[in-house]
């Protein structure tokens, strides 16, 4: 990989400012833009998603070098693009990430390594017969040391293990779902997964990273209960992990307190905290990835002021706990590119123009 470190800010602050007027609301006092990272310089690094800088515009590339400290890897970095079959691997797109942020000065963060999706069924099966536990464990090491070295020294630091918590079941247990690497490994495949990643790099900082895993946490029930018991038992194990990943796929009406709550709870445990995913969808709808049929495809324009009020909302928070939260990441560069399509769950529009969450997003960090 390339080791220039250019400044790549050349960036105009004009194409970044401008009226929201197809979204029927306007925006104000966009001619003197701060950036987003330089609004949270002194709390946390601020990032977004995407597999830079193939098939983004000037302009897309020119908001996240303006905007965003670190980039996650959207795609090509998880195990299906990375390894497609037991002798094959290729990292064009993502070598070409990693050069494309090193000439912006832009950091990255790994993103995953033991994950039940986007993960090749060759993992797990053997001569058309299910693999077992040795060979399936085999190939996970050889897949972690060889892409975790490929990029060490260039990533920050990895989601080593991606939601591995199931969304129903029992919440007094770890409750992991109970296919892929935990059927065919077992429960000690994260913590195996976290000390081969520790070995192919030793200064990666290393993360657990789920979706709702704050869910619960102002009762102690739910998926974060379980996330509790599984980190616990991890640290316990000696797995080296240093951080949660707090996804935040988040709609209208989460449920903020047991944002704060997850945080405090897993800083007592001595964790590091980041919001690694964050969106918060427009429609009210919290349907992960699904397209929503918004009657005439228009989002009432009182959505966007209360989803500006949830960002700023969560945001205070964050800056409560600026101590443990080392990175919010924001899951996409606009609506158009976000993976919860039709949601317009992120701060700028398709043509980039700046919503009210992204001024509810500067104010809260102008607000302490
Ligand atoms: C999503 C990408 O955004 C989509 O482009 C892809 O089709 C599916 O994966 N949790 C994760 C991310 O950890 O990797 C997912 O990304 C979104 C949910």
């Amino acid at each position: 990989m390339k080791r220039r470190l250019l400044s790549g800010m050349t960036v105009c602050a004009c194409l970044l400012t401008g009226t929201v007027s197809g979204q029927g609301y306007s925006a104000d006092n966009t001619e003197d833009m701060q950036s987003l990272k330089e609004a949270y310089a002194d709390r946390f690094m601020i990032g977004t998603a995407g597999d830079f800088p193939r098939r983004y515009s000037e302009a897309e590339l020119e908001n996240v070098t303006f905007h965003y400290d670190i980039v996650t890897p959207e795609n090509c970095m998880k195990p299906q693009p990375t390894h497609s079959s037991e002798d094959n691997y290729n990292f064009d797109t993502p070598d070409d990430l990693v050069d494309w942020c090193q000439d912006n000065d832009i950091k990255v963060w790994g993103h995953t390594l033991l994950w039940h999706a986007q993960t090749g069924r060759w993992f797990f099966q053997d001569d058309g017969e299910p693999a077992d536990r040795k060979l399936a464990l085999r190939r996970l090491k050889r897949h972690i040391s060889k892409v975790v070295k490929h990029y060490k020294g260039d990533v920050i630091g990895w989601d080593v293990a991606n939601e591995s918590i199931a969304d129903e079941g029992d919440w007094t247990t770890e409750n992991l779902r109970d296919y892929s690497w935990y059927k065919t490994v077992g429960p000690d495949v994260l913590t195996l997964a976290f000390k081969w990643a520790h070995e192919a790099d030793p200064d990666a900082v290393l993360y657990y990273n789920d979706y709702n895993i704050e869910q619960g946490a102002s009762q102690n029930t739910g998926k974060h209960a379980s996330s509790m018991i599984l980190l616990k038992r991890l640290l316990d194990e000696g797995a080296p992990v240093h951080g949660v990943g707090i996804q935040g796929h988040w709609h209208l009406d989460t449920n903020l307190a047991d944002v704060e709550q997850a945080i405090e709870n897993y800083a007592s445990l001595g964790l590091k905290v980041s919001i690694t995913e964050l969106d918060v969808t427009a429609t009210g709808d919290n349907s992960g990835s699904f397209d929503v049929q918004t009657g005439e495809g228009t989002i009432p324009e009182e959505n966007y002021v209360k989803q500006a009020e949830v960002y700023r909302k969560l945001f205070e928070i964050f800056n409560r706990h600026a101590d443990v939260i080392e990175r919010v990441t924001f899951w996409g560069v606009s609506d158009t590119r976000s993976w919860r399509g039709r949601q317009n769950a992120l701060l700028f529009t398709g043509d980039l123009e700046p919503k009210p969450a992204f001024q509810a997003v500067l104010q809260a960090a102008a607000s302490e």
